[in-house]
C-alpha cells in the first residue's frame, strides 16, 4: 500500500517537474514582441505584419529581444470542407505558411489567436472542440506562440483551468514548440492553475487602455490600475508562468483602436516610461503595440532601453515585491542575477514628490552601487540610502549592487 502511494506520489512530482521543465523551455524569460490588437484591431493584413517584420530588424528591435509578432484576433476566415480552420483570404493572400516563414526569416517569431469557445471576441471562428486539429495547423503553419483567449466560455475556474489545459495538451502533441498564453483576464483564478494547466503566461486585468488610470470609471484598465491589480499576485509568481500585464501603450499617445475605448486619452512620456518600469519589475511579457512605421524618439527610447529590458529578462526570474504603499508612493524591490537588487520608486501623486529612501526599510542592509537605469549612470557609490525627487507618475528605477 505504501509502495502503491509512494508510486503515485512520485508520479504526480515527476508531472508537475515535467510541466515545469517544458514550461521553463518554452519561456525561460518573459516573452517580448509586438501585438497587432492596440491600435489595429481588425485592420490587419499580411502587408502589416511584413512590414512590422522588417521594422524589428531595422530599427533595433529585434537585436534588444522583442522577437514575437502577435497577430491577435481577426485573422481568421472561416473552416475549410475538412474543418481546418484558415485565414482570411483577403487579409492573408498567402496563406499563415508563407508569412511564417518570412518573420522566421528575418530571425523573428510568429504568434497567432484563438479562444476557448466557438467564437473570438470580436466574433470569428475559434477553437473549442477543434483543440488537435487547430493546434496541428498552427505547427504545420509555423507558429510559436498562440494567445487563447476566454470570451463566451464558461465564468467558473474549473471549465477555465480545463479548457486551457485541453489546448496546452493539444499543443504538446503538436509537434512543434508553440508558447500558450492564457487570457482570461484575471477573473478565473488562473493564478493558481495556470503552471499547471500549461500557460507560460497569463493575464493578470481586464485590457490594458492608454491611459493613466481610471479617472472617467467606465471600468476600462490604465496603467495604474493594473500595477495596482498585478503586485498582490507576487506570491503566486512562478518562473516560466509570467504575470501578462497585457500590452506596452507606449506610442499610442490616444490615437484610436481598442485600447482608446472607456477613456483611453492617451499617456504622456514619463506614465508610458512608468508602464515600461513596473512591466520590467513585474517580469511581465513586453508587447508593444503602437504603429511601428510612426515612432518617435521618445517612444523608441523608452521601448529599447536595454538596462530596463535587461530587469524584464533576469535569468533569475523574480517578480518585484511592493515594500512600500502609501498614498503618494510605492516603492518595489525585485532581486536580480550576481546578487542585485531592482529598486523602483513610483510617485503616485499629481505633484512632485520629494523622497528619502533609507535601503535598510527595504531590507537592504549592505552599502551599494546605485546604477540609475533611465538616466545611464551611476548616482551614488558606498550608499545607504537615494535621496531626491521623482516626478508626478515618474517611476525612478534603480540597480544596487554591493559596493
Ligand atoms: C480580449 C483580449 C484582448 C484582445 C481581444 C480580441 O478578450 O483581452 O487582448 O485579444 O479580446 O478580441
Amino acid at each position: 500500500m505504501k509502495r502503491l502511494l509512494l508510486l503515485a506520489f512520485c508520479s504526480v512530482c515527476l508531472h508537475a517537474m515535467k510541466g515545469q521543465g517544458t514550461r521553463l523551455a518554452l519561456a525561460p524569460t518573459p516573452p517580448m514582441g509586438w501585438m497587432t490588437w492596440n491600435q489595429f484591431q481588425g485592420n490587419i493584413s499580411e502587408q502589416l505584419i511584413r512590414e512590422t517584420a522588417d521594422l524589428m530588424v531595422s530599427e533595433g528591435y529585434r537585436d534588444a529581444g522583442y522577437e514575437y509578432i502577435f497577430i491577435d484576433d481577426c485573422w481568421q476566415g472561416g473552416r475549410d470542407n475538412h474543418n481546418n480552420i484558415i485565414p482570411d483570404p483577403d487579409k492573408f493572400p498567402n496563406g499563415m505558411k508563407a508569412l511564417a516563414d518570412y518573420v522566421h526569416s528575418k530571425g523573428l517569431k510568429l504568434g497567432i489567436y484563438s479562444d476557448a469557445a466557438q467564437l473570438t471576441c470580436a466574433g470569428y471562428t475559434a477553437s473549442l472542440g477543434f483543440e488537435e486539429q487547430d493546434a496541428r495547423t498552427f505547427a504545420q503553419w509555423g507558429i510559436d506562440y498562440l494567445k487563447y483567449d476566454y470570451c463566451g466560455a464558461p465564468n467558473d475556474s474549473a471549465t477555465a483551468h480545463r479548457r486551457y489545459s485541453t489546448m496546452a495538451d493539444a499543443l504538446a502533441k503538436s509537434g512543434r514548440s508553440i508558447v500558450l498564453g492564457i487570457c482570461e483576464w484575471g477573473q478565473h483564478n488562473a493564478e493558481v492553475w495556470a503552471p499547471e494547466a500549461g500557460g507560460s503566461v497569463f493575464r493578470t486585468s481586464g485590457d490594458v487602455r492608454d491611459m493613466w488610470k481610471d479617472v472617467t470609471r467606465q471600468g476600462g484598465m490604465g496603467i495604474l490600475d493594473i500595477i495596482n491589480i498585478t503586485v498582490p499576485l507576487q506570491p503566486f509568481a512562478r518562473k516560466g508562468c509570467w504575470f501578462d500585464m497585457d500590452m506596452l501603450v507606449c506610442g499610442l499617445y490616444g490615437k484610436g483602436g481598442p485600447s482608446s475605448d472607456l477613456g483611453g486619452v492617451g499617456c504622456t512620456d514619463t506614465e508610458y516610461q512608468t508602464q515600461m518600469s513596473l512591466w520590467a519589475m513585474m517580469a511581465s511579457p513586453l508587447a508593444m503595440s503602437h504603429d511601428l512605421r510612426q515612432t518617435n524618439d521618445r517612444t523608441r527610447e523608452i521601448l529599447l532601453n536595454k538596462e530596463i529590458i535587461d530587469i524584464d529578462q533576469d535569468p533569475l526570474g523574480q517578480v518585484a515585491e511592493r515594500r512600500i504603499l502609501t498614498d503618494e508612493m510605492q516603492v518595489f524591490v525585485r532581486p536580480l542575477s550576481e546578487g542585485r537588487y531592482a529598486v523602483a520608486v513610483l510617485n503616485t501623486s499629481d505633484n512632485v514628490l520629494p523622497v528619502r529612501l533609507d535601503f535598510a526599510s527595504l531590507g537592504l542592509t549592505a552599502r551599494y552601487t546605485l546604477r540609475d537605469v533611465w538616466l545611464h549612470k551611476d548616482v551614488k557609490k558606498n550608499a545607504r540610502q537615494w535621496q531626491g525627487t521623482v516626478e508626478r507618475h515618474e517611476t525612478k528605477v534603480f540597480v544596487l549592487q554591493k559596493s
